[in-house]
């Protein structure tokens, strides 16, 4: 076993590799190429979903005047092209045997789903992540829920050595012995108290379950979107190693803390920090 410090000096010698289990203030786009080829195990991210936000009030939790720390959005009419970019540089840096869950909003989620099979993921569910609470509409429907891509890069053929622990706590199974998971999830959204707050912090509930069942201790996970940095801390939680990209710096400003307050949580609850790092 490895520890971290010497693995950096052994293997990120070279400038243009990024230290793993670090969060960076760039374009993902750009971190993305700085990443060893095939060495991520698990893709588990909350991209831009590319709304109008002079609209968002009536389709998302997600009110213009609450999107405070300069949360960066993409323009519909650019968003094919800018999935399309990062996807694929995600792909080439993931193993034969990488999965992913991408979290998705309604509107531009055709777009997710067409860059997908043109890159060459396989879908492998269609998750709808049901919260509890939306906004008032008048004349449609509240949304309530979000989607989440479960993708692999392994072929039908190969998917036997796909990674799906089948953990009973998330079994929908009521018979003794049997387990089974069904993929409409119902997890409520964390009401945030006090603090700096930011707009699409996911709950650690929904993190973990996709973290645990797509991934075991040690793997390398991608989050190139971090926000405040709930996937991180899953990541910090369960012993995975990680890359996290966050491109406005306030927010990121706010992930750190974020980060750096539950590490300082774990280490007081006397908990070991024992992740050792594979060669990748
Ligand atoms: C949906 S939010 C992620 C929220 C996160 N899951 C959380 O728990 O807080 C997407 C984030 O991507 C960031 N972003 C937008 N374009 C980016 C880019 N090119 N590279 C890195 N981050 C970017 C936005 O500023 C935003 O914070």
């Amino acid at each position: 076993m490895i520890f971290f410090g010497l693995l950096v000096r052994k293997n990120y010698g070279q400038l243009s590799m990024l230290p793993p289990n670090a969060i960076y203030n760039i374009d993902c786009r750009e971190g993305l190429t700085q990443i060893p080829q095939e060495s991520i195990d698990l893709l588990l991210t909350d991209p831009p979903f590319g709304i109008d936000f002079q609209n968002v009030g009536s389709q998302y939790n997600r009110k213009q005047k609450e999107l405070g720390h300069n949360y960066i959005e993409i323009p519909e009419n650019e968003y094919y092209e800018f999935t399309l970019s990062w996807i694929k540089a995600a792909y080439n840096i993931m193993k034969p045997t990488a999965s992913g869950f991408i979290f998705s909003g309604w509107n531009n989620l055709s777009d997710i789903l067409n860059v997908l099979t043109e890159v060459g993921f396989r879908l492998v569910n269609h998750i709808i992540w049901k919260y509890q609470f939306g906004v008032f509409t008048k004349n449609r429907f509240t949304s309530s829920h979000y989607h989440i891509l479960y993708i692999t890069k392994l072929s039908e053929k190969d998917d036997k050595t796909r990674i799906f622990n089948r953990l009973p706590e998330y079994s929908n199974s009521k018979l003794p012995g049997k387990l089974y998971f069904e993929d409409v999830w119902y997890i409520n959204r964390d009401y945030q108290k006090g603090g700096k707050k930011t707009p699409t912090r996911l709950p650690l509930e929904v993190t973990d379950k996709c973290l645990l069942i797509g991934s075991k201790e040690g793997d390398m996970i991608l989050e190139p979107f971090c926000g405040s940095g709930s996937v991180i801390l899953s990541c910090i939680k369960h012993k995975r190693q990680y890359y996290g990209f966050e491109l406005s710096k306030p927010i990121f400003d706010v992930a750190e803390t974020r980060i750096n307050e539950f590490k300082q949580q774990l280490d007081s609850k006397k908990y070991k920090l024992d992740i050792f790092l594979k060669e990748i």
